[in-house]
């Protein structure tokens, strides 16, 4: 609570989480993969998502460059504008999974303790996984070609170069996407999923 939420009272609605996840057959909850740009966070959020989706579940991705176009388009890339941007979207994704939603977010989100802050705002169904993968192996990749802009310095902060990256201390999953294929990732994270009850086994 601040100045200017102390005169707001909270409206409790009949349909609840617990109802919406009855009617979905499904617990709601956040998956949140976080790794450098070029690791391969988008590509494995959105292949869990389709797995989820064929197998009956309501999912939602967040990604990081397409959320910055729109919602977050204010903000950059300095330390508080990254820590307003997960702020943010860890407040979206709560809402999504109080509204049924599997939410999956694929943003570089490089500071711990941002992390660990909608660790606590989204409670128990939030899962980290850190999409693991060596700077060298992302620099190569390059697949939007910023990490060759960054290192002759025409983007400024960038992640891992001149910008730091705080690897999770104990995330619920790490997968290395420099020595595990994208079929491979995407069973592991669905058994999690599964292990977790978020999703029928
Ligand atoms: S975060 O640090 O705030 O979590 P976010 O995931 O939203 O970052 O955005 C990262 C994407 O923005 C990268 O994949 C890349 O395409 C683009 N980008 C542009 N400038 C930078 C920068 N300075 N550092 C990192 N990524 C950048």
């Amino acid at each position: 609570m601040n100045d200017k939420t102390a005169n707001l009272v909270w409206h409790h609605a009949t349909v609840t989480r617990a109802r919406r996840e009855v009617q979905n057959g499904h617990r709601s909850g956040v998956v949140w993969f976080t790794g450098l740009s070029g690791a391969g966070k988008s590509t494995l959020a959105h292949a869990v998502e389709e797995a989820l989706h064929q197998a009956g579940s309501r999912t939602f991705v967040f990604d990081g460059d397409n959320v910055r176009h729109g919602l977050c388009s204010d903000l950059g890339f300095s330390v508080e504008d990254r820590t307003e941007n997960i702020r943010r979207i860890g407040e979206m994704t709560k809402l999504f999974a109080e509204a049924g939603v599997i939410a999956l977010t694929a943003f570089i989100s490089p500071l711990r303790a941002d992390r660990d802050r909608v660790r606590q705002l989204v409670g128990a169904d939030f899962v980290e996984i850190y999409v693991k993968c060596p700077l060298a192996v992302c620099e190569q990749r390059d697949v939007k070609g910023m990490y060759a802009k960054a290192r002759q310095g025409l983007i400024k902060e960038f992640t891992g170069i001149s910008s730091p990256y705080e690897e999770p201390e104990s995330p619920e999953l790490a997968v290395d996407t420099s020595v595990t294929d994208l079929d491979a990732s995407v069973r592991q994270v669905v058994d999690l999923l599964k292990a977790r009850g978020l999703v029928p086994a």
